[in-house]
């Protein structure tokens, strides 16, 4: 790891739709086993469990005073009245959610979720205390057709409107190439680089330096235990979401101990 990484990273585990509380519960005491303190000082980690198992998760972890930080995979802008099957921010936050993904690129495909809507997530996440991880990323047929930049520019753009340098430079963005998600094959570590740094740049633009230099951008997209030193070796990214490899204890531990290769 290089030791001149100026933010700390941060491995999250987004657990998407998968696992009943049981398993939950299970799957974060076995994670808790296998980390360390040395693990914790150097690296940042959290778990985003479905809805269901948030307060099971959150019981364990405060129990057994384990440093994993709780998190949510999304959450609605408004934070109480008639939206039925809608999670408000103030229920997360209320249950020491830290960290809320936002926009993840299957809630933007499957869900229909526009940058604008993103966009509002964000200042409901932040209005409540809590960190979005704002997740941006491009198609194949945009990386094919030239498209990628100019993709995750208008995400963020869009995403960070209205908001202030300082909550920008407390925030995460999430850089997620759409055909590196689930399909076992991920960005090189050049390519991640190329554009976490161009997102970085973006950043700069629209909230300062100072709010690009801080704010942590993850890479996601396949990260496995085998790709995740070299993905996180890299000057612009500053950790991983991780979707598969973080249903495994062992394979999510190996990830959060990158640092140790
Ligand atoms: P995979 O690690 O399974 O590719 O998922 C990435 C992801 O979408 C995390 O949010």
């Amino acid at each position: 790891m290089p030791t001149d990484h100026p933010r700390k990273p941060l491995i999250s585990g987004n657990w998407k739709m998968h696992h009943n509380h049981f398993e939950a519960l299970q799957l974060v005491q076995k994670l808790a086993f296998r980390l360390s303190d040395d693990d914790y000082d150097v690296t940042d980690v959290s778990v985003h469990p479905p809805f269901t198992d948030l307060r099971t998760v959150q019981t364990t972890l405060d129990v057994d005073k384990v440093p994993i930080k709780l998190g949510a995979q999304n959450c609605y802008f408004e934070d109480k009245g008639a939206f039925t099957g809608e999670v408000s921010p103030a229920m997360l936050a209320k249950l020491d959610v830290a960290l809320v993904i936002v926009g993840h690129s299957e809630r933007r495909e499957a869900f229909g979720e526009s940058d604008e809507l993103v966009n509002k997530k964000v200042h409901a996440v932040l209005r409540h205390g809590m960190t979005p991880i704002m997740c941006v990323g491009e198609t194949l047929d945009e990386r094919d057709s030239g498209n990628t930049e100019a993709k995750v520019a208008g995400q963020v753009r869009a995403g960070l409107a209205g908001v202030s340098a300082e909550a920008v430079a407390a925030m995460v963005i999430a850089y997620e190439p759409i055909w590196a998600i689930g399909t076992g094959r991920n960005a090189t570590p050049e390519d991640a680089q190329a554009t976490t740094s161009y997102i970085r740049g973006v950043v700069a633009e629209v909230a300062g330096t100072d709010a690009a230099a801080a704010v942590r951008i993850q890479y996601g997209g396949s990260v496995k235990p085998a790709n995740a030193a070299e993905l996180m070796a890299q000057p612009d990214i500053d950790g991983a979401l991780v979707g598969g490899a973080s249903l495994e204890a062992d394979e999510f531990a190996a990830i959060v101990q990158f640092h140790r290769h």
